[in-house]
């Protein structure tokens, strides 16, 4: 299994660029199963999810290449409706062909997706509004099974935004009889991108974005082309990466507004910012305070970016509260940063993190999961000596080249086998 080596110390400083968003791409595939035809994303990035969720539609009967950014899905009658354990297993967001196959062909056979090192992540809401819509939905053998004739526009009230179910309902509704409400739906901007290639496709969906989502059921879809939106989550990260160094460093094919929830925080930790159309900079910093971080939903502090703040916050002068409202169980991370010599106590939501410049002794950690991954490779940035992150395969599942763009920022990382 590979490791990347860190050597802490160095200050990042320069110009990088986002890739295409992991979150949108994902989604965006499997809305590629509503028509027949070719299906066209540019921009997508190299990621081991993107491999996963490509392999699951092969395993469907759809042809797929990849070259230079473009991914090409050419969708052909399919020879199964079975997502395997298999494959659901190394991605949950698997759970995602659900809707599609079942507003399309009318069954769906898939394997439920279990926990994760972040909790146990239900798809009880997704469930649910297939039942709203009149399918038929069992649990059996570790699959879920779903059964309609057609499916029924309906109104879905979900008890809490969910990315995935809002997703998976808006896909489903866009083939069935009538009109689909959605009330709480989330609002990140990924569904908004997925929103807007289906209605490319010929879905009319309205709404995405805000909190009701309302889809009116077409008789069918064709293929198209898309742009996959930058990935709000990575360029995060990578902005973090330079702030953490103290030094300079701009994020550029972003958008800036899809980081505003970052961005407010880190000013308000004494960091200048400064962004264009499509960059974001965060100007040389020597002494930055602690700040209070409570994720939520979109347009909340996103969870996918605790775990990377954190690690900045080991550095500030002074205290912060971080609280995680959207996963049970999402500080595993925190063990690891106290590895590293940060002190921090975690409680069951709540981790309280005293920062202080310059603590960090490198160490060997372990990469628990994506963020937690990031995270530790930014705590290493900063350590001293060297950081190995084992288990660094949880990395390359959302982070294109993470390794080659700090690199040429000016960090010193190296990936061993
Ligand atoms: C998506 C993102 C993930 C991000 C998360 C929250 C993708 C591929 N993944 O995950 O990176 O961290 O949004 O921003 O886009 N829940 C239920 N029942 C359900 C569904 C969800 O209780 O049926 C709960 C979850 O356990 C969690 C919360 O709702 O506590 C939010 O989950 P959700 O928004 O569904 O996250 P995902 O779509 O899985």
């Amino acid at each position: 299994m590979d490791k990347m080596v860190v050597k802490g110390g160095n200050q990042l400083n320069g110009v990088t660029t986002a890739s295409g968003a992991k979150n949108s791409t994902l989604p965006l595939i499997f809305a590629s199963l509503l028509a027949d035809g070719e299906h066209v994303f540019h921009n997508v990035p190299n990621l081991a999810d993107v491999t996963s969720a490509s392999a699951l539609l092969q395993s469907l009967g759809c042809e797929v290449t990849y070259k230079d950014h473009t991914l090409r899905i050419f969708m052909k009658p399919l020879k199964t409706f079975e997502a395997s354990y298999d494959i659901v297993r190394k991605m949950r967001a698997s759970i995602l062909v659900l809707g599609p196959l079942m507003a399309r062909f009318h069954q769906a056979k898939v394997s439920l997706p279990g926990g994760c090192a972040i909790g146990t992540r239900p798809i009880d809401l997704h469930l649910e509004g297939m039942k709203a819509m009149g399918a038929q939905m069992d649990v059996e053998n570790g699959y879920v099974l779903g059964s309609v004739k057609k499916l029924q526009g309906a109104k879905i009230l979900f008890e809490s935004p969910t990315v995935g179910g809002t997703e998976n309902i808006m896909m489903a509704a866009t083939l069935a009889e009538g009109e689909t409400i959605i009330e709480n739906a989330a609002k990140e901007p990924e569904i908004v991108d997925l929103a807007n290639y289906l209605n490319k496709m010929g879905a009319k969906v309205e709404g995405a974005g805000s909190s009701i989502i309302k889809i009116k059921g077409v008789e069918r879809l064709r293929a198209a082309e898309h742009d996959v939106i930058p990935d709000r989550i990575e360029a995060g990260t990578l902005l973090i990466a330079g702030a953490i160094t103290g030094g300079e460093v701009t994020v550029q094919k972003c958008e800036p507004a899809d980081l505003d929830a970052l961005t407010a925080k880190m000013k308000e930790s004494g960091f200048k910012i400064s962004q264009d159309k499509s960059s974001v900079t965060v100007h040389k910093c020597k002494e930055w305070k602690g700040v209070d971080i409570t994720t939520s939903p979109h347009p909340g502090f996103p969870t996918d970016l605790q775990a990377q703040v954190m690690a900045l916050m080991t550095q500030a002068q002074g205290t912060s509260v971080f609280t995680e409202t959207v996963f049970e169980n999402r500080f595993m991370h925190v063990q690891e940063l106290v590895r590293l010599n940060a002190d921090i106590t975690p409680k069951t939501r709540v981790a309280v993190v005293r920062g202080g410049p310059g603590k960090l002794q490198g160490a060997p950690v372990m990469a628990t999961d994506l963020r937690a991954s990031a995270c530790l490779v930014l705590a290493g940035l900063v350590a001293q000596d060297e950081t190995t992150v084992n288990r660094i395969y949880h990395l390359d599942r959302g982070y294109e080249d993470m390794e080659g763009k700090l690199t040429k920022l000016g960090a010193k990382v190296r990936r061993i086998e």
